[in-house]
């Protein structure tokens, strides 16, 4: 066993609060949406390319993935940050606020950033590990549909460059600067949506027996799809099926010839994603066809759930408690927000972390919100400290 003070230390990055926090700064000034950061990819790509790592560029878009290889070690860690901004207009009046109108970096991906190029100077200085470290930086997490995660393994991110396992982290609006949240097993939702259209028969409102009404068919399915959850998912478990939108019709004396439902669906578990998705289509068709209408469903997977794997998550609590002692890592509670690096662990283990940003930070997404500069350097120190100790 490698004595402890072999690996990297807080204290290590103390004197680089100040060059990480103009890092953050500038990026902060300088947000881009999502498959529009090529200016931050540049900048993150000729740092990188400074500090002697192998870039690559244009991975899936404006995707940088930097590679090092030191000693003869055979294994291979990925860390990925995301890069990307919100289409919100900032009102933090920070000296470093947004200079583009409309453009923000509203959900702190300006710090994931920060955070992973503060690891990656440390870890190119020092190399004190042995084998390949690729840090992923990514594009247009926030896109939904077709995301940067998806982007980048379609360009091969997996067979151009290789790993075992990949981390990541968000920060945690709520939790103390400087702390960690960590979750085995499912962390965040899959997020779907369905669109239901009923097809019936429009008519007069005055002789219904000669029409198939969609919207008495369409507020059966409504009422029928309130059992989905509580009749179908065990109690202990957890999802949510939600009508956002009920639409059909324009005026009273007119029975239309449609309807149209808009549903979101939230699961923490694979195979209950599956069960919701088989209940809800069979549902809804069946109440259509018991009325003699037809339906067009239109399911759409958004991200699927984050699920960590017990090994790299029990890992990386080692680690931060290594790091900042065990009394600031907590387990963190389920998080029914989505995200992309989900795409990632459906092919690799991994864990996604969660790092504090102050209790009385705004919440992700608030015109208000900013990273917060305290965690930077843990956040770098943790991606240091966990890659020296991953290929140790
Ligand atoms: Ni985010």
């Amino acid at each position: 066993m490698t004595p402890d003070n072999d690996f990297a230390r807080l204290a290590d990055f103390d004197s680089m609060k100040s060059e990480l926090t103009r890092i953050r700064h500038h990026l902060h000034a300088n947000p881009e949406l999502s498959f529009e950061e090529a200016e931050t990819a540049r900048f993150v790509a000729e740092k990188l390319e400074a500090w002697g790592y192998e870039v690559t560029r244009n991975v899936g878009g404006h995707g940088v993935v930097a590679r090092l290889t030191v000693g003869a070690g055979t294994k291979s860690i990925a860390i990925r940050a995301d890069m990307d901004a919100l289409p919100i207009e900032e009102q933090t009046n920070q000296p470093y606020a947004s200079k583009f109108t409309g453009k923000m970096h509203a959900c702190g991906h300006d710090g994931h950033t920060t955070v992973l190029l503060g690891a990656a100077e440390y870890l190119a200085r020092t190399r004190r590990f042995s084998g390949t470290v690729n840090l992923i930086f990514q594009p247009a997490e926030e896109a939904g549909g077709w995301s940067g995660a998806q982007a980048m393994i379609a360009d091969g991110l997996f067979e151009r460059f290789p790993f075992d396992a990949i981390f990541g982290l968000h920060n945690h609006p709520g939790a103390p600067e400087g702390t960690w949240l960590m979750r085995s097993g499912p962390l965040m939702a899959a997020a779907d949506t369905v669109e239901i259209k009923v097809h019936g028969k429009g008519g007069h409102a005055s002789r219904p027996h000669l029409t198939i009404d969609p919207v008495v068919i369409a507020c059966n399915i409504v009422v029928a799809l309130q059992s989905v959850v509580s009749r179908n998912i065990d109690p202990t478990q957890t999802a949510v099926v939600t009508v956002g939108a009920i639409h059909g019709g324009e005026v009273a004396n007119v029975i239309p010839e449609s309807a149209r439902l808009l549903i979101t669906v939230r699961s923490f578990d694979p195979k209950i994603r599956d069960l919701l998705e088989a209940r809800i289509t069979k549902l809804a068709s069946a109440v259509a066809d018991g009325f003699g209408a037809k339906t067009d469903i239109n399911y759409t997977r958004g991200n699927p759930v984050v699920v960590n794997s017990e090994t790299e998550t029990e890992f990386a609590r080692t680690v931060a408690e290594e790091l900042v002692g065990a009394d600031k890592v907590s387990i963190c509670p389920l998080i029914p927000g989505s995200e992309d690096f989900s795409h990632f662990l459906q092919h690799k283990p991994g864990s996604f972390l969660r790092l504090g940003n102050g209790v009385n930070s705004p919440i992700l997404h608030s015109d208000k919100y900013d990273f917060a500069d305290e965690s930077l350097t843990v956040g770098a120190a943790m991606w240091a400290r966990l890659t020296e100790r991953y290929l140790a």
